[in-house]
Order: C-alpha cells, then structure tokens, then sequence
C-alpha cells in the first residue's frame, strides 16, 4: 500500500537516534551513544513518597487539566532559577512543555515556512536537525572555534544569506561538541542578532552541569530586546521520565508558543508538573545538581585520560568543562560510521559525528557521551574503542 504524504515527509530521515535507542538498556553493550543521565542518580525514594503526596494533598486536582502554560507554582519556580541566571523574568515569561524538544519543534511551527533558512552551529544537535527538516527548512551551518560560534562567520553568512528565519544554539557544553561560548562571544553574539532583528533559539540543557571554569550567564541573560527564546529542561538535573521543560521568553513571543501549545496537545501532564513542583518545593535540587556533577566530573575524567594515554595521538579531543559529551575528530580517512560497526562487534557504541552536520561531510567524527556508563565499563569500553582505532590507523 502506498499512502500519499505531505511534502515535508520527504525531508524527514530516520536519525541515527533510532540506533541509538537499540543500545538502552542492553547490558552486554557499552554505550557511549545516547545522551542518557546515569539513572542510578535518579531520586527515587524522594520521587516515591512525591507521587503519593502528589495524589493525597492534591487530591483530583492533580489528575484534572490545567491552563496551557502550566501548573502556576512550577512556573513561580522555574522564574526564580531563571533570576538566578541573570535572567528578568517571572512566571507569565514561561511556558512549561514536553521537554525541551518540544519547545525545538513548536520554533519549527512558528517561524519556519518551507525553504527558509535555519542557522546553527557546525556541527549542531542532532535532535534540532530532525525536527527543523520536518519544516522543510535549509540550514546554514556556521563553523565554531574554542569559543563557541564564530562571529566573523556568522556577519558573513547573514550578509549573503537572503531568508534567514531562525537562529539555533546550544551555547553551554554544546551536544555534540562540548563546547561552551565565552561572555564576550555571547554579548557580540547579541549585537549581531539586534542588528538583523532575528529571533533565537538558545537550547540549555546542560548549563547546570559545569564541573569547572566559571559559570557564564545565558545568552538570554544579554538580550535586551526580547529577540532570545530560551529553552530549558529538568530531563538533566533530575530525570527525562517526566518530560518537564520550559520556554522563557518575552510575553507577547511566548504568546505564540502557547497557542501552538494548545493546538498541539493543551497542556503538559499535570501530575508530572506537580511532582517536579514539590520536588523544588521540598528538596534541595542544587545540592542534587552538586552530586550529579561530582560523578559526571569523574566519569569525564576517567574517559579522557583514556583518551590521552591510549587513543592514537592523530585523534584530537575536546575536555568540555561540563555537559554529557566529548568530541573527536580522527584522520579524514577514517569513517565514523564505518567504525561503528567495528566497535559494535566489540560491544561499544558511540554516534558517528557525520549526522551532526546537515548539510553532511565530515564522517571523521565521533561524539562520546561519558554521563551513562560506570567507571569501570567507561576503562573498559575507552581500551576497546582504542585498539580498534590504532588497528584503523596501521591499515
Ligand atoms: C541540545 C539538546 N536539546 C534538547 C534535548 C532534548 O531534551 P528534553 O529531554 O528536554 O526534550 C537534548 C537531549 O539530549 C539535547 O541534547
């Protein structure tokens, strides 16, 4: 049978995120694949004894519908840590959705017709790439440095580049690459994007976890002209399960995001809203946050210094100072995809690099995710991945 699709079908491919997903919770598999928390860090027993509170205090309100834009006590909540990253906001400026994927999609839905041109990092998330094709955009990749997203490049391409609709970036330890933007780029950053009134998507799912170096406010933080939408997400500090994320942005663009909001799927699951609420209310998430950036710092470490002494000296890493990631790039000849499916007759997996890059090139790359595994199963994972590279690199 053979079904008509709508046009943007075409443009849809399968992500790599599908390979991926084969590998969770497959024990005979060292994964360094998906972006996944270690889920032995997940609160369990707090979360236990919320959901029943949940039900008990809440009673049938917390099983009824709530307005589109969230449970209002979470997003009381979710202003004040707003606030505390240098952010002006209260809680009319967020829109609780179904993690920060969502808010990517509903971006797509508001200001991409089809052909138009979506800007982002070289390379960029692989999630973003797939939900802005499904608007049939084009993308303009702009290559980055140590520093985050080059500005020489980005006038560049904005000066010859004629329906720009959208700019996409993920500034603090970058999926896949690790890399963060310093201050200086963030405030040249919003020079630039005032002057060509462009609308930007700031994606800051890793923000929290910094492990060291100083912290840097959003992007968010420097705009004055409400140009920024800033995507936030509890998938990180506490669990994906929930699917709890936010847009804070300016009232009258947030406005657009709750009306797609209520076309899409009216609100957010309320019980889910309320257990994270309580959460905050009742637990300390920053002392949390300190103890999932406390393992992920070791898990970091133990994979780099891997790396460093066993990897072949051609591969060149990056040392994120937080995130989930690190990001090799190998000799051109050697194929990212190709040494996939040598690692996965060694029982490891990792994403090629090749599907971060829309416009493609590039299968010199691999992203590494180091927040999932064990110490002992990253040693053990990093050795094997090692001999099958040096073993590419002698033939
Ligand atoms: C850069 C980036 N944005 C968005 C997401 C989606 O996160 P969420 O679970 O909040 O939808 C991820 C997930 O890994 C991500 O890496």
């Amino acid at each position: 049978m053979v079904l008509k699709y709508a046009d943007r079908m075409e443009q849809v491919k399968g992500l790599e995120t599908r390979e991926i997903i084969k590998f969770i919770g497959n024990p005979d598999i060292i994964s360094f694949a998906g972006g996944l928390p270690a889920p032995e860090l997940f609160p369990i027993e707090e979360l236990k004894r919320i959901s029943v509170r949940v039900l008990e205090e809440g009673g049938t309100g917390a099983l009824q519908y709530v307005p589109t834009d969230g449970y209002l006590p979470l997003r009381e909540k979710i202003a004040e840590r707003m606030q505390k990253m240098g952010i002006t906001a209260s809680a009319e400026n967020i829109l609780i959705i179904n993690g920060s994927q969502q808010g990517i999609d509903f971006s797509g839905k508001i200001f991409l017709n089809p052909g138009d041109v979506v800007i982002c990092e070289k390379p960029s998330y692989l999630g973003a790439i797939g939900a802005f094709r499904a608007y049939q955009a084009q993308f303009v990749e702009i290559p980055t440095d140590n520093n985050g997203m080059r500005m020489d490049e980005l006038e560049k391409a904005l000066a010859s580049t004629s329906n720009v609709k959208l700019i996409y970036v993920t500034p603090d330890f970058q999926n896949p690459t690790g890399i963060t933007w310093s201050a200086k780029r963030r405030k040249e950053f919003i020079e630039i994007i005032n002057k060509h009134n462009l609308p930007v998507i700031e994606d800051n799912p890793y923000g929290e976890l910094r492990y060291e170096g100083e912290m840097i406010n959003p992007i968010k933080s420097y705009d004055t002209e409400g140009r920024v939408i800033f995507l936030g997400t509890f998938s990180k500090i506490l669990c994906p399960g929930f699917r709890i994320g936010w847009v804070c942005a300016d009232k009258e663009v947030l406005s657009k995001y709750i009306l797609i909001k209520e076309a899409a799927d009216i609100q957010c699951n309320t019980m889910a809203q309320r257990e994270v609420t309580l959460f905050l209310e009742e637990y300390d998430i920053d002392g949390h946050i300190e103890k999932i950036k406390l393992v992920y710092k070791r898990r970091r470490d133990v994979m780099i210094k891997i790396i460093n002494e066993e990897f072949p000296p051609e591969a060149k890493y990056s040392i994120p100072e937080g995130g989930l990631f690190t990001w090799i790039e190998l000799p051109e000849h050697i194929n990212g995809r190709k040494l996939l499916e040598k690692a996965q007759e060694q029982k490891v997996a990792f994403v090629p690099g090749g599907c971060f890059f829309p416009n493609g090139g590039h299968e010199n790359s691999i992203r590494l995710n180091f927040s999932n595994m064990p110490e002992e199963k990253i040693v053990e994972g990093m050795k094997r991945l090692a001999n099958i590279l040096r073993e590419e690199l002698i033939n």
